[in-house]
C-alpha cells in the first residue's frame, strides 16, 4: 500500500488542468449497458472508480479499448452474455449499483451484490429498489444479492423520492428509458451529473424532459442506439484545488472546469476571503490576505456539496473565528475529524455539526485516510502544515483523483509517494 508524504508550506502557483468528473464518469458507463454498438465516451478519467466499473462491464460480456489519440474510451455493448455483479467488485466500489437499472432495462433481469456498509453511514439503496419496484420489476434478496426480474419488460410508473438521491435518480432514469409508457420522477436529485446523463440517454434516442430540474418526465422507447457523448469536468477535484490554494497560498488558474457548477463553494470561498475571476471555462483564485471562518451546511445541489465539507473543514481549522459545518446528507461523514486533530485542529462534534475553532498551528503527523473525500482533506492539511505529513491509504485518493499528487507538485507542492 503505497503513502503521501507531503512537506507542508509551499504555496501553489501556476494552473491546473481539471479532469473528467469521476460522479458522471460512472453513470455514463453503466448508461452503454442500455444499447448494442459501440459508445465514444470523451474526458472520463483514468481513476480506480472507473477501472472497477470497466471490470464490471466486461464482466457482462461487454468489450472496451483506450482510444490514445484522443484519450477517448470505446465501450462496445453489442455483445451482453451475463447480467450478474459480483461481491468482489460491488464491495470496492459503491457506485456499481448504477448497473441495476440499465442491466434490467436491456435484459430484464439483473443480479447485483448489495454494497453493504461503507465508511461514511449506512448508505442503504432502498430507494434504487423502491423506484425499480415501481418500473414493475420483482425485487428478491438472495445471499447478499439484490435479484431483479421484469418478466415481459419494464414498465412506466411514479417514482417519489423521500429525499433526492443521486445515484437513485441515475438509476431510474435508465431504467424508464426502455420501460412501456411514461415514467414521472419526482423530487429527483439536480446534481450535474444528472444532466449529463440525461443529455447522452437522449442521445441515444432517449425521451426525456426536465433536465436540471426535480421533475424528470422519461416516455419510454422500443429502444436505443450507440452514441458519443463526454463527461463533464468534475466540480469536486476543482473544489478540492480552490481549497488547496486558500490553505496554503498562491495564485493558481483551473482549467477545463465548469465555473457554473461550483456556484456554492465559490460564494463561500469569497466569504472567506479568496479573490475569485470566473471565465467560461476556467477559474483564477489567489489568497492575498487572512482568512475569515464562515458556516457551512452541505445540502442536495445547488447547496454546498457533502463531497467538499472535508476539504473545507480542514480550511477552516486555520482561518480567523469559529466555524460550524453541518452535515445534512450522510450521517457518519466526520472520519476525518480525529485525523485532523492529531495535526493540531480544534474541533469539537454536536451531533451533525463539527465546531471548529480556528487559527490552529497545524503541524505534519502520521495519519490515515478513511475515505476519498476525506484523504484530500488530509492532503490539504498537509500542504498548509509546518513540517512532514504522512497519508497512509493512498487508495482512497486513486479512487477519485486523477493524479492529484502529480497535478499539486507541478504548481510547487513538494508531495512523494512511496510504497509502505
Ligand atoms: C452520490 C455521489 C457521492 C455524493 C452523494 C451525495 C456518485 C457515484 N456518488 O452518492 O459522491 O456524496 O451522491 O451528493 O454519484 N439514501 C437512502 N436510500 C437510498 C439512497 C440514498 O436512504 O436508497 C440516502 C443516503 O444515505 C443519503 C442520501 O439519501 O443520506 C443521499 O444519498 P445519495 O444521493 O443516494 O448518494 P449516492 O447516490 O450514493
Amino acid at each position: 500500500m503505497d503513502k503521501l508524504i507531503i512537506e507542508g508550506g509551499h504555496p501553489l502557483n501556476g494552473s491546473i488542468r481539471i479532469s473528467g468528473a469521476k460522479n458522471a464518469a460512472l453513470p455514463l458507463m453503466a448508461a452503454t449497458i442500455l444499447a448494442p454498438g459501440q459508445h465514444v465516451l470523451h474526458n472520463v478519467p483514468d481513476l480506480r472508480d472507473t477501472r472497477t466499473m470497466l471490470l464490471l462491464l466486461e464482466s457482462f460480456g461487454i468489450t472496451w479499448q483506450r482510444r490514445k489519440k484522443d484519450n477517448a474510451l470505446l465501450i462496445d455493448a453489442t455483445n451482453l452474455d451475463n447480467f450478474e455483479a459480483s461481491y468482489d467488485l460491488v464491495k470496492t466500489m459503491r457506485a456499481s449499483v448504477l448497473v441495476l437499472g440499465p442491466l434490467l432495462a436491456r435484459m430484464g433481469a439483473a443480479r447485483v451484490s448489495l454494497p453493504g456498509g461503507c465508511a461514511i453511514g449506512a448508505r442503504p439503496i432502498d430507494f434504487h429498489m423502491q423506484g425499480l419496484g415501481r418500473l414493475g420489476v420483482e425485487l428478491n434478496l438472495d445471499q447478499g444479492y439484490v435479484e431483479g426480474r421484469a418478466e415481459g419488460g419494464l414498465q412506466g410508473g411514479d417514482v417519489v423520492f423521500d429525499i433526492p438521491s443521486v445515484t437513485g435518480t441515475e438509476n431510474i432514469l435508465m431504467a424508464a428509458t426502455l420501460a412501456r409508457g411514461v415514467t414521472v420522477i419526482k423530487n429527483a436529485a439536480r446534481e450535474p451529473e444528472i444532466g449529463n446523463l440525461v443529455d447522452m440517454l437522449n442521445g441515444m434516442g432517449a425521451k426525456i424532459e426536465g433536465r436540471g430540474s426535480d421533475r424528470l418526465v422519461i416516455r419510454g422507447v422500443d429502444e436505443l442506439h450507440a452514441t458519443e457523448a463526454r463527461v463533464i469536468p468534475d466540480r469536486i477535484e476543482t473544489g478540492t484545488y480552490l481549497i488547496a490554494v486558500a490553505a496554503v497560498g498562491g495564485e493558481l488558474t483551473l482549467t477545463h472546469c465548469n465555473p457554473d457548477h461550483l456556484a456554492s463553494p465559490l460564494d463561500k470561498l469569497r466569504a472567506i476571503g479568496l479573490e475569485i475571476e470566473k471565465g467560461d471555462d476556467q477559474i483564477k483564485v489567489a489568497r492575498n490576505g487572512g482568512l475569515k471562518s464562515v458556516d457551512i451546511k452541505t445540502m442536495p445541489y445547488p447547496g454546498f456539496p457533502t463531497d467538499l465539507q472535508a476539504q473545507i473543514m480542514a480550511l477552516m481549522c486555520i482561518s480567523r473565528g469559529l466555524s460550524v459545518i453541518t452535515e445534512t446528507i450522510f450521517e457518519n461523514r466526520f472520519m476525518h475529524v480525529a485525523e485532523l486533530k492529531r495535526m493540531g485542529a480544534d474541533i469539537k462534534i454536536d451531533a451533525k455539526s463539527a465546531i471548529v475553532k480556528g487559527e490552529a498551528e497545524l503541524s505534519g503527523a502520521q495519519v490515515m485516510a478513511t475515505d476519498l473525500r476525506a484523504s484530500a482533506s488530509l492532503v490539504i492539511a498537509g500542504l498548509a502544515a509546518a513540517g512532514e505529513t504522512h497519508i497512509s491509504r493512498v487508495y482512497h485518493l486513486d479512487r477519485g483523483y486523477d493524479d492529484l499528487a502529480g497535478k499539486l507538485n507541478r504548481v510547487g507542492a513538494v508531495i512523494r509517494r512511496i510504497e509502505e
